[in-house]
């Protein structure tokens, strides 16, 4: 992917931005992943680092740089897909380059102070300058402001373009959705000294983000990738997506209840939040059937015709975003309805088990297909036809979806302990706290977690190495005619 700097065969600057941006996301994917290592050892090894960078600073850098690795990743795919389904070239792609710059420049210098300045006064320039303290999206306001210009050009650039170009359903859904992600954002700026209140802002960032507008993200990027990488037909899969589109915002809109049952908002939300965040896997079994059902469906129309071979034009992006489908069930739908309903989520609020459904969800939904969609652009960034998977594709993609698996299966057993013994038996004090952190299945855990943390790492490595050769190989492949 870096190598095609220079050499791309890309033909729209869209194209090309779109590029730019999966690189700086692959490379702050790689930080997160060193900071969850750090944490992860901090969490067995408490002198670990000691007064030289905190376990806080740690934890927060793997959450900020996990939520903007996959921000630029998204706003890749979008650059990278423009060109496809409205049928031309972004209207400013000179002003867009501007923004990716003055953005990356604002992450840069946001993430070093987080890392130099790692502790200080909560005062009114700490909010301005050092961070706002909202676990995911701590950016200090300066930077939040110039999010917030970047998006504007980032919208106004995509919606000029779908006016002007070709109006598919996908693009449709595409540029309504952009606007309610974008928009959701201020929700998070406002500053209050009620924490009750805060956090009652915060979810509709961080909930009707990775529950409704981000899912719809995902959806439309699923129902592009079947087009390009099967040949899926385009009513079908458009049918498909406005069906998932009204699935996922029906429950999750309201599905943000889950997060008010103890925070001091209104008993309502006990039964709203039961109600529509239990729905909320509904529309997640939908999408994974979808895509299984058109993989199927094209391939038998394939067979029909007498062809033998793989329908699929490029298998480690079809890879990920088959494990995309299925991941995205798993971790947000299985693992979210565990501890969704009040009943249970009295025992489980807070617990490792929340850290196992964090970590399935967002890596099984989110993470899964943006890698799928650095591989498509892969492809045509080399002109390939047809791409396939080499050793490294899949060295890659078992170790790291192993990993995470294997972490999320740690975490849940560390969860369950901590819910029988510190919640259920000990009743919630401060000393059951300690007793349930240094019991053995509590510690045992967390060290399954770090030696899969390391298993991820090293397949993210495969990853990186993969993304950088394959592409070049490939074209070789293919123009020498094997
Ligand atoms: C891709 C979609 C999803 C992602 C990325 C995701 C991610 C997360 C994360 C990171 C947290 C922890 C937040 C914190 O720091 O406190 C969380 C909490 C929660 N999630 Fe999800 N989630 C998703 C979907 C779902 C679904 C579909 C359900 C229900 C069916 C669900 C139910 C919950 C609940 C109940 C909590 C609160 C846990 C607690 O009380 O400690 N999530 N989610
Ligand atoms: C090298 C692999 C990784 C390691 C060692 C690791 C480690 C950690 C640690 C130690 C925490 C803090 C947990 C706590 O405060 O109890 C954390 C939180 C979190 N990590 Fe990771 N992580 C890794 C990879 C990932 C990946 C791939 C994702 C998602 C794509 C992810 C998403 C999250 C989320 C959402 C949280 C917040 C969970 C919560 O507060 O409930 N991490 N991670
Ligand atoms: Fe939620």
């Amino acid at each position: 992917m870096l190598t095609s700097i220079k050499t791309n065969e890309l033909q729209f600057e869209s194209q090309k931005i779109g590029m730019m941006y999966f690189r700086v996301a692959i490379i702050l994917f790689g930080a997160q992943l060193l900071m969850g290592l750090i944490a992860a050892t901090q969490f067995l090894f408490p002198s670990f680092l000691f007064e030289l960078f905190d376990f806080s600073v740690a934890r927060m850098v793997h959450l900020n740089a996990l939520i903007v690795w996959m921000l630029y990743a998204m706003i890749g795919s979008v650059y990278y897909m423009i060109p496809f389904e409205t049928g031309r070239e972004v209207v400013g792609a000179a002003i867009a380059k501007l923004a990716f710059w003055v953005l990356t420049a604002a992450v840069t210098v946001v993430v070093l102070v987080y890392i130099f300045i790692q502790v200080g006064p909560g005062t009114e320039q700490t909010l301005w300058l050092i961070q706002e303290g909202r676990e995911y999206i701590e950016a200090p306001r300066w930077a939040d402001i110039g999010i917030v210009v970047v998006v504007l050009i980032f919208y106004f650039n995509v919606f000029s373009t779908y006016l002007k170009g070709e109006r598919t359903g996908i693009m449709t859904v595409m540029v309504a959705n952009l606007f309610a992600l974008a928009g959701l954002y201020l929700t998070g700026m406002g500053y209050t000294d009620n924490i009750s209140m805060d956090q009652y802002w915060w979810w509709w960032i961080i909930h009707l983000w990775v529950e409704a507008t981000w899912e719809v993200f995902v959806g439309t990027l699923a129902a592009f990738a079947l087009i390009r990488m099967i040949g899926a037909k385009r009513e079908i899969v458009e049918m498909w997506l406005w069906i998932e589109v009204l699935m996922l915002f029906g429950s999750g809109i309201l599905g943000l209840g889950h997060h008010y049952f103890w925070i001091g908002t209104p008993e309502y939300w006990w039964e709203i939040g039961a109600l529509f965040s239990a729905l909320e896997p509904v529309p997640l079994v939908a999408m994974f059937v979808h895509v299984l059902y058109d993989w199927g469906k094209e391939q038998g129309i394939a067979k029909a015709k007498g062809q033998t071979a793989s329908i699929v034009n490029n298998t480690p992006a079809m890879t990920w975003i088959v494990a995309n489908a299925f991941g995205n069930f798993l971790g947000a739908g299985i693992w979210g309805f565990f501890h969704t309903l009040p009943q249970v989520n009295i025992y489980t609020h807070g617990t490792q088990f929340t850290s196992a459904h964090g970590h399935l969800a967002f890596f099984g939904a989110y993470a899964t297909i943006l890698i799928g969609m650095m591989y498509l652009a892969v492809q045509s960034a080399y002109g390939i036809k047809i791409m396939k998977s080499t050793s490294l594709s899949k060295w890659a993609a078992f170790m790291i979806m192993f990993g995470v698996m294997g972490m999320g299966i740690a975490l849940t057993i560390s969860g369950y302990e901590q819910v029988l013994v510190e919640r259920a038996e000990l009743g919630a004090t401060w000393n059951a706290f300690f007793t349930a952190q240094n019991l053995t299945w509590m510690v045992q855990g967390l060290a399954w977690r770090l030696v899969m943390g390391v298993v991820t790492f090293i397949g993210f490595v495969f990853l990186v190495l993969d993304l950088l050769s394959i592409g070049k190989n490939a074209q070789v492949r293919e123009r020498a005619g094997v």
